[in-house]
């Protein structure tokens, strides 16, 4: 009788009882994260008090994160999101994504360029009007973003709204990142008092949302922005539309998901080029190929080094720093075995760090995305929008808006920062930076006060 097969071994990491996160670590979890990856590698058991959770470090096992049936999301974004694509899964998510998908195609995308464009050179003239000298930029990258997510998918019936959709979401946002927190074993406690805000801003939201799509079914098709686009949308396969339910939970997951990734990402850029003179210098002269007009999205082609600030940005400070998931069953992964009802996680920040796949890891370098490198990147080494089924519905979407409000404000100002340092990363939803981001601003010589 041959022996039975020895169990396979469980990934390394730290016992249970060197588990528990110190106040520090629980208050820089990626500080924690790349501790626990410099000391027990590409695959790690990370244990915590609700139960068993892996950290994946290596492009293989990402890949099999984002592909594999075995994994599922993680219920926590459906508090706000309800069944939008970005927090629902199986059947549901499938229906939805074939629905909203037709409205982030690349040709749709372009139809929004000269938007972006406007109220980012709008942000531009008030900073000049107002003889501004310093100004917060992760607070204006903020807004920035969030007016043109809601010009985006409303036109412009909300600009009195935008204030209050503002503060709701705002709230909505930061208190997702409190919750967040429970993933990573960091005790939260149970607030009512957090819970009632939640609601409420929840609340606010929702009303404003009910009445907008109220209003729109009315006229709907007279506006052709995303709003309209979700409205006539039908799955393909049953040829369903979307109830209000689905609608509200759709255009929520646009504000939430839309637009502070979007700001943060800007925030990071803005940051790196100040602290990086010859990068800037060479963004500022691809800028000056467009002889002091707007850009717009006939220019996004050649404008291959901006797009490679914001990638090569995204690279060191993803603004989605973790991604995590629910393993359904128990399944061996690298040799390892990797029990079921379990969590893993993804860290972009790390990730996008990895020696192996990134020369020179720590040097900001956005020609590692340019037409002779790029394509010779790892695709699961680079992950700011996820891989797989649940990839970014609004990557194109993004890297144009991010790409055009780099060249239409760098054409304007260049932006210095008032510490000489990065600013702290703050991990929240998003990856923040502590203390915002107070940048003087310069005038440009070659400011692009033409018009098209
Ligand atoms: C720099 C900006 C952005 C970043 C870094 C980003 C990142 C991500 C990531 C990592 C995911 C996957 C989450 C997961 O797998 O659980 C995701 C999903 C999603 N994002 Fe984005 N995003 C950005 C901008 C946007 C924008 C502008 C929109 C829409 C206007 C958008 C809409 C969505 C949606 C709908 C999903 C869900 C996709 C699905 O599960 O099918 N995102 N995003």
């Amino acid at each position: 009788m041959s022996a039975a097969p020895a169990p396979l071994p469980d990934p390394p990491g730290p016992a249970p009882s060197e588990a528990a996160p110190t106040p520090e670590q629980a208050e820089n979890p990626l500080a924690l994260l790349m501790a626990l990856g410099e000391r027990y590698g590409e695959l790690v058991r990370v244990p915590s008090p609700y139960g068993q959770s892996y950290l994946y470090n290596h492009p293989s096992f990402v890949r099999h994160f984002f592909h594999s049936h075995n994994y599922e999301r993680t219920k926590l974004l459906k508090i706000a999101l309800g069944d939008g694509t970005l927090s629902s899964d199986g059947a549901v998510w499938r229906e939805q994504r074939r629905i909203v998908q037709p409205a982030f195609q690349p040709d749709k995308v372009r139809g929004f360029g000269a938007l972006m464009v406007d109220e980012a050179r709008a942000a531009a003239d008030r900073w000049s009007a107002a003889g501004a000298a310093n100004v917060d930029l992760d607070e204006e990258m903020m807004r920035l973003t969030l007016l043109i997510a809601v010009r985006a998918l409303f036109s412009a019936d909300v600009s009195e709204d935008v204030e209050e959709i503002s503060q709701a979401l705002t709230l909505v946002i930061r208190d997702l990142g409190i919750l967040t927190s429970t993933l990573f074993a960091v005790p939260v406690s149970f607030d009512p008092q957090r819970n009632r805000r939640l609601r409420q801003a929840l609340g606010a939201l929702d009303a404003v949302v009910f009445r907008i799509i109220e209003a729109r079914r009315k006229a709907p098709g007279s506006r052709g922005d995303l709003l309209d686009m979700l409205l006539l949308a039908r799955d393909p396969e049953t040829g369903a539309a979307l109830d209000d339910k689905r609608l509200r939970d759709e255009v929520v997951t646009m504000l939430v998901a839309g637009h502070e990734t979007t700001a943060t990402s800007l925030s990071w850029a803005w940051a790196l080029l100040a602290l990086h003179p010859a990068q800037e210098a060479r963004f500022h002269a691809e800028l000056a190929t467009l002889e002091g007009r707007p850009p717009s999205v006939d220019d996004l082609p050649d404008l291959v080094y901006t797009r490679g600030v914001l990638q090569e940005s995204m690279r060191l400070y993803p603004p989605v720093w973790t991604i995590a998931r629910r393993v359904k069953e128990d399944e061996v992964l690298g040799g390892y075995r990797v029990r079921g009802d379990s969590a893993a996680f993804v860290c972009p920040f790390m990730l996008h760090r990895h020696p192996g796949f990134w020369p020179e890891p720590e040097r900001f370098d956005p020609t590692r995305f340019d037409e002779v490198r790029g394509p010779t990147i790892d695709r699961y080494a680079y992950v700011p929008f996820a891989r797989g089924p649940h990839m970014c519905a609004g990557h194109h979407f993004a890297t144009q808006e991010g790409t055009l409000i780099l060249a239409a404000l760098g054409q304007r100002f260049s932006f210095q920062l008032m510490q000489d340092a990065l600013p702290e990363p703050w991990p929240l939803v998003t990856l923040r930076m502590k203390g915002g981001l107070p940048m003087r601003l310069q005038p440009r010589a070659t400011a692009a006060t033409r018009s098209p």
